[in-house]
């Protein structure tokens, strides 16, 4: 193997203010997609590096013909006004206008109408074992499109009878079951966007959404397993509940058995109501541009956005990004395996809508990587024999130091191509990604991408591009990227800058719910006339593209997208607390974790170490309630006062430094206020 430099991980992103490449990645090892990549996966869809650059070419030189030619192996109940696949009328993108399509008819009907209802669909894995079972027994089941397409109806006409009609936002709070794929085919099929919120995200959190959508109906279960107990949705959902009168009514799907509390008129049993609805229903034509999902996600304030995304430039880009990035091929024994979480975009894009239309199973399991034991992944992909396995950087990490012996007790040899995506990964984890899991003979593909583009945006192709750890590579079909400096100015091969979309794309987002000008400022502004993603970046000899950082204040803990400013906001909501400052930091599992500085309200003064370590713990909780555990600090301090510049703004770039362990003084302080403050909050790290 080539040489590679000491010290050669990328710098997580702790959310650099700067956009500069002081620690440059030298990464030499380049791994070919394997001879025999075409030959395990029934053909590879681009094979070459040379096809990928014609094909690219074209897609951007011509997307009118580009676009039509991949929409076409999709049905559509009225095509598109011809010379009209794309309008760009700067914010605003519209994808083939005119046409009428729906998007659960695609994942659906029409596999049903091409003599495959009796595929397999939805294989399903629960965490704890079957009913009557002993441990190693897990609970499986196997819903084809024909099972799908029932309780997709009969849960569309439940909607229906309660009121729901095209353009009335459902929130969507459940565990991993496929009754949350279904409740998302079911607001899909009668034009009602959904709003799935996380399960780990908080009562408040719910209760903010809620509001924002105007979400009046909520679909939750009674509990979702997660490592062996029960963490109570409904509950949750009734707190929410008490925090606003938005929600009219609450359908309730039986999952673990726990105890819940109905309230009579509002709170109904899933199955009670779909006992009795009829399993036929219409899709609604849907507008190319009628609204599809919303999806809530971090931004640089404390108030989340709630991203929205239309029916057809979605349908046709996560349909055609998860055929060419894991190169499905429908009647090959493929089953494919993405471990996120539905309750984020890569679940919404890349375990449902761009899944079912490619007519592979797709797996959903249920709950934790280490539960009963850490080599549960390694179990289901020997068991079921997945063939493509998508993750993140962050539970690579958690696997390398549970130890490879967990892997290495099973037959992972059914896996072709593995996949990654949600923060940079390091070339550590990837090597051990390639070696150990993928026994060396499968292409990684390291997906870049958001919540805003729907889809993946820069990323190898398994049988095309040859790959580097750390670099996600080239943009897919389609994709103008590009690195710029604030003037839209293409920046010098291993410069850093702002990594920009030049051109709309079918999966781009089509604005932030009630705040048009949050969303051309956000992502319109900085740059003339292009999309700023919010990333640092920079692109190599090859033209590869490395991801850097942030350059707000969005940090990816672990995977998860959070504002520093909604952790900020929850912790000044404490009683003790006056003003904080959060700030992400390195952190050897989740990448970035999350650091804290808070300054306290004299009367809340902790006397003693131990009462401090108690206030921490309470702060810690405290944020746990207000937005949900993945928020809580990894590391709080208490200071006398915040570092700031003489305008008053918090200095994060010092407080990151000290959060990161440097406590070298080359940094520049020349505006700081207070050179104590500094001096003091230095101390007591290394005290
Ligand atoms: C980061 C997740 C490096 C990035 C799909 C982006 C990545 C944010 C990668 C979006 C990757 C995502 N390499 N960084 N392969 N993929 N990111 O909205 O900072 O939860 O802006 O979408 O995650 O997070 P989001």
């Amino acid at each position: 193997m080539p040489e590679t430099t000491p010290g050669n991980t990328p710098a997580p992103s702790t959310g650099n203010d700067s956009v500069s490449i002081e620690s440059v990645l030298i990464e030499n090892r380049v791994f070919e997609p394997p001879a025999d990549f075409g030959h395990r996966v029934g053909g590879a869809y681009i094979d070459s590096l040379d096809a990928y650059h014609s094909l690219h070419r074209r897609s951007i030189d011509d997307p009118e013909s580009f676009w039509a030619e991949i929409a076409r192996e999709l049905d559509w109940f009225e095509p598109w006004t011809p010379g009209s696949v794309v309008e760009w009328n700067l914010p605003d993108a519209k994808w083939f206008v005119g046409a009428k399509t729906n998007l659960s008819h695609n994942c659906l009907d029409r596999q049903i109408a091409n003599g495959h209802g009796d595929d397999l669909a939805i294989l399903w894995e629960g965490e704890p074992p079957a009913p009557g079972q002993s441990e190693g027994n897990p609970e499986v089941r196997k819903l084809t499109y024909n099972d799908l397409h029932a309780e997709t109806c009969k849960l569309a006409n439940v909607l229906k009878d309660l009121g729901v009609s095209k353009g009335d936002v459902v929130t969507l709070y459940m565990g991993m079951v496929p009754e949350l794929a279904i409740a998302m085919l079911a607001c899909a099929r009668i034009g009602a966007p959904h709003s799935v919120i996380f399960g780990g995200f908080s009562s408040q959190a719910i209760a903010d959404r809620v509001i924002d959508a105007k979400s009046k109906l909520v679909i939750t279960c009674d509990g979702a397993w997660r490592r062996g107990s029960v963490v109570p949705l409904k509950a949750n959902v009734d707190e929410a509940c008490a925090k606003t009168d938005v929600i009219e009514n609450v359908i309730v799907l039986k999952r673990c058995d726990n105890d819940v509390t109905m309230t009579e008129g509002r709170d109904h049993w899933w199955h009670d109501l779909t006992s009795r609805a009829s399993a036929d229903c219409d899709c609604e034509p849907m507008d190319s541009e009628d609204m599809l999902f919303l999806l809530y996600t971090s931004g640089s304030t404390g108030k989340p956005k709630g991203i929205m995304h239309t029916t057809a430039g979605y349908m046709v880009y996560t349909y055609i990004t998860s055929k060419y990035t894991f190169n499905l091929v429908p009647d090959r024994d493929q089953l494919y395996w993405c471990s996120a979480d539905i309750g984020w975009v890569t679940g919404h894009s890349y375990i449902v809508y761009g899944l079912l239309p490619n007519r592979v199973p797709t797996l959903m399991y249920e709950g934790a990587p280490n539960h009963p034991e850490p080599d549960r992944f390694w179990d289901i992909i020997e068991r079921h024999k997945v063939t493509q396995f998508y993750t993140a950087p962050t539970a690579i990490r958690a696997f390398m130091k549970w130890g490879s012996e967990h892997p290495r007790k099973h037959d992972l040899s059914s896996l072709i191509v593995l996949g990654t995506v949600g923060e940079p990964i390091n070339p550590e984890a990837w090597m051990w990604y390639h070696e150990v899991i993928g026994g060396e003979k499968c292409p990684i593909v390291d997906t870049w991408w958001q919540t805003e583009t729907g889809g993946q945006m820069i990323t190898p192709l398994p049988g095309a591009t040859p790959t580097v750890p750390g670099s996600c590579t080239l943009p897919f079909f389609g994709v103008d990227a590009a690195i710029v400096n604030d003037d839209g100015v293409e920046q010098p091969t291993n410069v850093g800058g702002l990594l920009v979309i030049r051109k709309p794309w079918p999966s781009m987002l089509r604005g932030i719910f009630g705040d048009r000008e949050r969303f051309i400022e956000t992502y319109f502004s900085r740059v003339k006339g292009m999309y700023l993603a919010g990333d640092s970046a920079r692109r190599d000899e090859r033209g590869y593209f490395w991801i850097m950082g942030r350059i707000d204040d969005v940090i990816n803990v672990a995977g998860h997208r959070l504002g520093t400013m909604e952790v900020e906001s929850a912790l000044v909501s404490h009683e003790s607390v006056v003003e904080a400052a959060v700030v992400g930091m390195p952190h050897e599992i989740k990448g970035t974790g999350i650091a804290a500085f808070c300054t306290l309200d004299p009367g809340h003064n902790p006397d003693g170490p131990e009462a401090t370590e108690e206030l921490k713990k309470a702060l810690r909780a405290h944020v746990a309630k207000e937005i949900g555990a993945i928020a809580k600090p990894d590391m709080i301090r208490f200071t006398d006062a915040l570092p700031k510049t003489r305008s008053g703004k918090i200095m994060r770039r010092l407080l990151r430094a000290i959060a990161s362990g440097d406590t070298s003084t080359n940094q520049d302080t020349t505006t700081l206020e207070d050179f104590s403050v500094l001096a003091k909050l230095r101390e007591s790290e290394e005290g």
